[in-house]
């Protein structure tokens, strides 16, 4: 955990709304961003717990509440995820997000309780759609195709799961309680309702909330051409691109059919090799300090070779855990992670696809947060030289593509340079 003070409280995020409404997309949303930030996070999931529980295929009469049997049933699947959640905060978690339809004033209520008991603070995150389109549009993408409706035909799973939204809406009692915290989600990205919410990870957590939304835009990840660094080996300065560098800024652009769409939002780093990289795009690209490189402190400018010569205590500590090892006088992975945190808000803010042209260290924690890799898995993500990774959103994620836009470039060398020296092994 990198961001707590001593004063930090456990949290549990609970998700309210009825079915088809966006909470799983903002659960693990939420989840990504946390546990990249460091929070030992874990989602909680009743509907997986039901289907392991009763069953995958419950027809839509299962979730009718005048139903005495199913409902205590339910229940009792929806208790025993909250053990598991609270289980999860008292061995070691930070922040637990339970993923379930919690509509009922009496469930929300049992919660809370079971929760303030431990001093676990308690976060209700209730997502409403007013816009009956998208609704139906969740239903036919999502919901029609998940394992509750395997082998069902689509429009026999639309009709059921439509029954179901009208079960749980003969009971729904919105979040109402002003004495408790809570976000409501208006049409995700449209509306933010926000009552008492306090503390550090609170704050954070609501300007995120403020500007995630569904609207689905690739993005796409480079690191700049080959510098004049590259084939000595060399980190961090400020060097020009070489030959074969300016190639692949003309490839990049040709990649994009040659000058970059109007609408594309393209960010670079400020070093020279980033802009340069850049340029053949056209004007349009905004230069983010917090995009450039890790800094290499007092290593700056050396090669591997003479760090591992000159400083073999920085080299060795380095080799040992490259997440948090800090250059003197320079960063770590975690205060390259803290510095970008604006970056993935206005990420997730934007609404047209985004190309970012940055550095080895920044991409992957960018790549990181979006891919949902764990933090310590961040300096060993691949990102290879004169490489485009494409990232495609999908219903709760990204697919990813990669072009490799230099054929001839060495595949060992465009990755050594982003992989670094060999692991010292520990005695
Ligand atoms: C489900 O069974 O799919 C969800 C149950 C709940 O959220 O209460």
């Amino acid at each position: 955990m990198i961001l707590q003070g001593p004063e930090f409280k456990k949290h549990a995020l609970v998700l309210v709304g009825l079915p088809a409404r966006g909470k799983t997309f903002v659960a693990r949303k939420i989840a990504r961003y946390l546990s990249w930030l460091g929070y030992r996070t874990r989602t909680f999931n009743v509907g997986e717990y039901r289907r392991s529980i009763a069953g995958a295929r419950q027809p839509a009469a299962f979730f009718d509440p005048g139903n005495a049997e199913q409902r205590e049933l339910r229940e009792r699947i929806a208790m025993r995820a909250l053990d598991d959640l609270v289980s999860f905060l008292v061995d070691g978690g930070d922040v637990a997000i339970y993923d379930a339809t919690n509509t009922e004033r009496s469930r929300r209520a049992a919660i809370y309780e079971r929760c303030q008991a431990l001093d676990i603070k308690v976060v209700f995150v209730e997502s409403i759609c007013e816009d009956e389109a998208v609704v139906e549009a969740n239903v036919r993408e999502n919901k029609a195709r998940s394992p509750d409706y395997q082998g069902v035909s689509p429009d026999e799973a639309v009709r059921d799961f439509r029954e179901r939204i009208a079960y749980y809406a003969e009971t729904y009692e919105p979040v109402d309680d002003e004495d408790k915290s809570y976000v409501k989600l208006i049409d995700v990205g449209r509306k933010v309702v926000v009552n008492r919410m306090q503390g550090y990870l609170g704050a954070r957590l609501m300007f995120f909330l403020m500007n995630v939304h569904p609207a689905r835009r690739k993005i796409w990840l480079t690191r700049h051409g080959e510098s004049r660094f590259n084939p000595e080996r060399r980190i961090g300065g400020d060097p020009e691109l070489t030959e074969r560098g300016r190639e692949y800024s003309e490839s990049l652009a040709a990649f994009f059919g040659s000058r970059a769409p109007e609408h594309m939002v393209i960010w670079t780093s400020t070093l020279r090799r980033a802009l340069q990289t850049a340029e053949p795009l056209g004007p349009s690209a905004v230069a983010r300090r917090n995009l450039d490189e890790i800094d290499a402190g007092i290593c700056d400018s050396l090669s591997y070779e003479e760090i591992h010569e000159r400083l073999p205590e920085e080299f060795r500590a380095r080799s040992l855990d490259k997440f948090r090892y800090r250059y003197p006088r320079g960063e770590s992975y975690i205060d390259v992670i803290n510095r970008l945190e604006p970056v993935i808000v206005d990420l997730e803010r934007q609404r047209s696809p985004v190309l970012v042209v940055s550095h080895n260290a920044v991409i992957r924690a960018l790549y990181a947060y979006l891919m949902g890799r764990p933090q310590e898995e961040t300096p060993h993500v691949p990102v290879p030289l004169h490489t485009v990774i494409e990232l495609t959103p999908t219903a709760y994620g990204y697919e990813e593509r990669r072009y490799e836009l230099d054929p001839q470039l060495d595949s060992e060398y465009a990755l050594s340079r982003s992989v670094g020296p060999p692991p010292v092994r520990r005695s």
